[in-house]
């Protein structure tokens, strides 16, 4: 059996051999993707599937290479092997729902709750009739999008797929997983863009464990987008190391970065290192950010070990001295001094560089001179990555309008509405109905 890392993308040969070959009876047919996974004996589990599946009559006619996932789950588990099976059936879906219910009955998959060890798993993830809904079966299965090794096989399988809620071609969302700091280099290497976005509650994390999204900032923004201050400078080190425990506790397979708040760094090595060290010890985090030019700090954390991003143009914690919000680096002299600053932190060995508020000439040719990443918020395109404020991109605050910013969601809206819905059904009498009561 081949196996491949699930971060790499297979191209399988062979994948259209039955196209516009069809006769008129087999075209009646439907086509399903199913997905098989396994961590209990799964090489041996995943065959004996195929083989159970091939004798109901089911024509198998790709098998995807098998893939290892790490387990979705906090709890230590043996890793899964996962197999993308494109198959043609006369069934129609709740009939071979009964199939693939069979097969995992025959290998003797135990009752146990979500998250936990598999001896397999038959998902039907997609199927050439579109889209399916009963209560015993959703096509496409809904985790299809929070699964990335999902939308690789479907997109290897049937690559012209679209997912149904974005209407993006699923082969859009394959990317290189970032693990290490590492893989923010190789992803400037091959013109992977990088994405980014904060959070500082486990709730919303948990949903970005679902996501593609490659890495996660535990931002000093928190000073404003969770507590309400109008900067982030009374942010203290004990505030970034309480929301950084909840967010890389829901997230132990996703790149977590966090940020030494202002005065934490400032007055020399000794406590930048003291810092970094609490912070990466208390909270599990996978590197620290800072902002400016403190070369020397950074030299030190990262020889003690912990990986370091940089931050330049509008760095919050100068907000005083920089008189405000607003573009930086317009000057001859202020976009050359970017640059030499830009590359002092690379020399110094930062994994990569935030840009903020920059013109987006400046940060494309910063960008283009560095071979760490550069991560824009409001720096234009011409940047490695981007990063947004997550309350900024879900639309929490309807006043916080600056040019740079797409809302991808309007929750203010959504929240409201919810709440109003509510309390109308309270005041109504109409909440809780007699479904939503308990009885004697
Ligand atoms: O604190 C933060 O959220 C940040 C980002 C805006 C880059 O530094």
């Amino acid at each position: 059996m081949k196996l491949l890392m699930a971060t790499s993308t297979v191209l399988l040969n062979n994948l259209w051999g039955c196209r516009g070959s069809l006769s008129l009876a087999v075209a009646e047919k439907l086509q399903y993707i199913l997905v098989l996974g396994s961590n209990i004996e799964p090489e041996q589990n995943l065959r004996f599937a195929t083989k159970k599946l091939k004798s109901n009559k089911i024509n198998v006619i790709t098998e995807t290479a098998v893939l290892l996932t790490a387990p979705e789950s906090y709890f230590k588990q043996a890793t899964f092997l996962n197999q993308a099976l494109l198959i043609e059936s006369n069934l129609k879906p709740l009939e071979l729902l009964k199939v693939t219910q069979g097969v995992e009955q025959m290998i003797g998959r135990k009752k146990r709750n979500r998250n936990e060890a598999r001896e397999i798993d038959i998902d039907i993830v997609w199927y050439s009739g579109g889209s399916f809904e009963s209560s015993k079966l959703q096509i496409p299965h809904r985790f299809n999008r929070a699964r990335y090794w999902v939308r690789q096989f479907i997109a290897e399988l049937k690559h012209d797929q679209i997912d149904t809620v974005t209407r993006i071609k699923l082969e859009k969302f394959n990317h290189m997983a970032v693990k290490t700091a590492f893989d923010f280099i190789k992803k400037k290497k091959v013109e992977e863009k990088i994405t980014m976005v904060t959070c500082y509650d486990h709730a919303t994390a948990k949903i970005l464990a679902e996501t593609s999204v490659d890495a996660i900032l535990v931002g000093d923004s928190l000073g404003s987008a969770f507590q309400g201050n109008s900067s982030t400078m009374s942010v203290q080190l004990d505030d970034i190391i309480y929301h950084t425990k909840w967010v890389k506790g829901a997230l132990p397979d996703k790149f977590v970065i966090a940020d030494l708040p202002f005065k934490t760094y400032q007055l020399g090595k000794a406590q930048a290192l003291e810092a970094a060290g609490v912070l990466v010890q208390k909270t599990g985090c996978d590197a620290v950010k800072l902002e400016g030019t403190y070369l020397e700090e950074i030299e030190a954390i990262i020889k003690m070990g912990i990986p370091v991003m940089g931050h330049l143009g509008l760095t919050p914690q100068s907000m005083l001295a920089l008189g405000g919000h607003r573009v930086q680096s317009k000057s001859e002299e202020s976009r050359k001094k970017l640059l030499e600053d830009a590359l002092s932190l690379q020399a110094s060995g930062v994994f990569s560089i935030v840009l903020e508020v920059i013109p987006r000439q400046v940060a494309a040719e910063v960008s283009k001179k560095l071979k760490v990443p550069t991560i824009g918020i409001g720096a234009g395109n011409d940047v490695d990555g981007q990063v947004l404020v997550i309350n900024d991109l879900l639309g929490l605050d309807p006043n916080f309008t600056p040019k740079f910013l797409r809302r991808y969601a309007d929750l203010h809206q959504v929240i409201n509405e919810a709440v109003e819905n509510y309390c109308l059904d309270v005041r109504e009498k109409s909440y809780p109905n007699e479904k939503e009561s308990y009885n004697l």
